[in-house]
């Protein structure tokens, strides 16, 4: 541990952004990358099917910036599974994730996310092939819950683990809360059961050999510090695309790291990356979309977010414009200190 309380052993979970879908696309994770040099990102949940059968480039391509940056998987059969992960390896991910957590019925119609908790045979047996069908460099690691409908205490959360652990998978981010399969949307089930850090926390205690990422309502860089005197790492969701520049702030706290950027430059890199991807014949709104929560808690904030909604509701728009919006910003400071360590 560090005087800061930062354990220092295996840094590289230190700092996430959690898989999200319609969020954390290949535009997000690479503006995320230009606000953090070091925060680990994570794709949205892509199908074993979809890779398996689908069109991989446009699933799966990325930017050499974006890593570490992990593939996270949905899926169910181990065969599948191992020949997504195959694919996710040739590709050049850095980890194979496995979707245990997601409550959506969707993802229930499919037998996968977080109803695999009741199955941990079967998430095992995925582990383990995916396990067998990638690199031994490459982690394969599973994304959970601390339980699922009526299959929810201490030890039944544990056991899961140790058996998932057992198949290969040393590496487990925990949303710290249970999902309600049945009665609750996904959005309830983000916000309605209680967080209980304290379980993941045992986990790490009981299992110190494993790392543990915990995730699930960490809003600042203080609360961040304190979970990673307990556990390996933290995993920001919501709060990273609600106040993308507060990750300058987090990694400031959580790697000692300045980050000396502004929000202007930001914006100016961003926007030299969304010309290329223009050109490739991405669609302006998909790229531009990420940009409307960077000026999130400062002052100005509003007018940007109307000013980008105008552009874009004109059509397509010339991409100098909005780097004269975001220079005309009143904030031009670096972007670490204005959030970092609010309670
Ligand atoms: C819009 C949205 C989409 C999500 N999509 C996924 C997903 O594809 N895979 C996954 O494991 N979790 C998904 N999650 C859950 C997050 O990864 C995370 O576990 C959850 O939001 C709790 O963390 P937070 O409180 O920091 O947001 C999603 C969450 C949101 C808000």
């Amino acid at each position: 541990m560090t005087a800061s309380g930062v354990h220092d052993g295996g840094t590289a979970y230190r700092f996430s952004i959690a898989p999200m879908m319609q969020r954390t696309d290949r535009h997000f994770r690479y503006l995320a990358r230009l606000i953090s040099r070091r925060v680990r990102l994570y794709t949205e949940m892509v199908t074993s099917a979809a890779i398996v059968h689908g069109h991989r480039d446009h699933l799966l391509g990325y930017a050499s910036a974006e890593h570490p940056v992990a593939l996270q998987l949905g899926g169910s059969d181990p065969a599948e599974l191992a020949a997504a992960a195959a694919i996710g390896a040739d590709y050049g991910y850095d980890e194979i994730n496995l979707n245990c957590g997601c409550p959506s019925d969707r993802v229930q119609a499919g037998a996968f996310g977080a109803c695999l908790m009741r199955e941990p045979v079967r998430v095992a047996a995925c582990v383990a092939a995916m396990r067998a069908a990638v690199p031994a460099t490459l982690p394969v690691t599973v994304k959970t819950r601390l339980g699922v409908d009526d299959l929810y205490d201490y030890d039944y959360f544990r056991d899961f683990v140790e058996q998932v652990a057992a198949a290969g998978c040393t590496v487990f981010q925990v949303h710290a809360r249970k999902a309600w399969l049945a009665g609750l949307s996904p959005k309830e089930n983000r916000e309605i059961p209680p967080l209980e850090y304290d379980w993941v926390y045992r986990l790490k205690r009981a299992r110190p050999d494993l790392t543990v990422v915990i995730n699930g309502g960490i809003t600042s860089s203080t609360q961040a510090a304190r979970h990673v005197a307990q556990v390996d790492g933290v995993m920001i969701g919501r709060h990273a695309y609600a106040v993308p520049c507060d990750l300058a702030g987090f990694e400031a706290c959580l790697y000692g790291t300045p980050a000396p950027l502004s929000r202007a430059t930001i914006v100016a890199a961003y926007l030299d990356y969304a010309g290329r991807e223009l050109a490739r014949g991405v669609a302006q709104r998909l790229l531009l979309r990420h940009l409307f929560n960077l000026y999130q808690g400062q002052p100005g904030a509003r007018h940007w977010r109307r000013s980008l909604a105008r552009y874009l509701d004109e059509g397509a728009v010339e991409l100098t414009r909005i780097a004269a919006l975001a220079e005309r910003m009143p904030s031009g400071a670096g972007v670490a200190g204005a959030t970092a360590h609010t309670g």
